[in-house]
């Protein structure tokens, strides 16, 4: 498996992979698949913005992505960053993810950054084992503000501090 950084030619598998987490799970807050034009906005804006956005690939195939992105607007938060990883359903549970956040963790150290945020939905607790292993501990647990095909979920929100000063 290589991870590396994500490329316009790598958007039509990432809003695959996108599209199926929104359809089968509650992981992402939203109820909708997107076209590949909506992906290649926020693909663009994180560039812009100067955030990593890296695949996983295996024998040619997108097999995940992570990305991260400002946690809050505002100055003060930007030792503070809020990532987010996805498996290609087929491919999960092999270690994938934690390739993948491996990386981002590396990157953010080797950015100076301070804080990585991770919201996950309280059920998923795929996600939260994941981080959880990787030394992310629950800071905020938020009942009932989202609601996804008619359900209230509850969000939380788990932290890592990367270099403490
Ligand atoms: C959550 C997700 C990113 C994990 O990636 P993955 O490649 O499946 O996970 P890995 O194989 O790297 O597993 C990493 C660790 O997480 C834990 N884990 C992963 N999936 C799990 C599950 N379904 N149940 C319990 N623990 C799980 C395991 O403890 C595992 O560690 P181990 O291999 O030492 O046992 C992936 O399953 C996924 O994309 N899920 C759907 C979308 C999603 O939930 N994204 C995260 C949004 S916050």
């Amino acid at each position: 498996m290589q991870i590396r950084r994500a490329s316009h030619s790598d958007l039509e598998a990432i809003t695959a992979i996108y599209n199926e987490v929104i359809s089968n799970s509650d992981a992402i807050y939203r109820e909708n698949a997107v076209p590949v034009s909506e992906r290649i906005g926020w693909f663009e804006a994180k560039i812009n913005d100067g955030f990593p956005v890296l695949v996983a690939v295996i024998a040619d195939q997108i097999a995940g992505y992570g990305v991260y992105g400002n946690f809050r607007f505002g100055e003060g938060y930007n030792q503070t960053v809020e990532h987010s990883v996805h498996v290609r359903s087929d491919l999960r549970s092999q270690g994938i993810g934690k390739a993948i956040l491996s990386e981002l963790i590396s990157i953010a150290i080797s950015e100076g950054r301070h804080v990585m945020v991770a919201a996950i939905d309280s059920k998923n607790l795929g996600s939260i084992t994941l981080h959880s292993k990787f030394g992310f501990t629950e800071s905020a647990r938020m009942p009932e503000v989202a609601r996804k095909n008619g359900n209230l979920l509850t969000l939380v929100l788990m932290q890592k501090i990367l270099n403490y000063e």
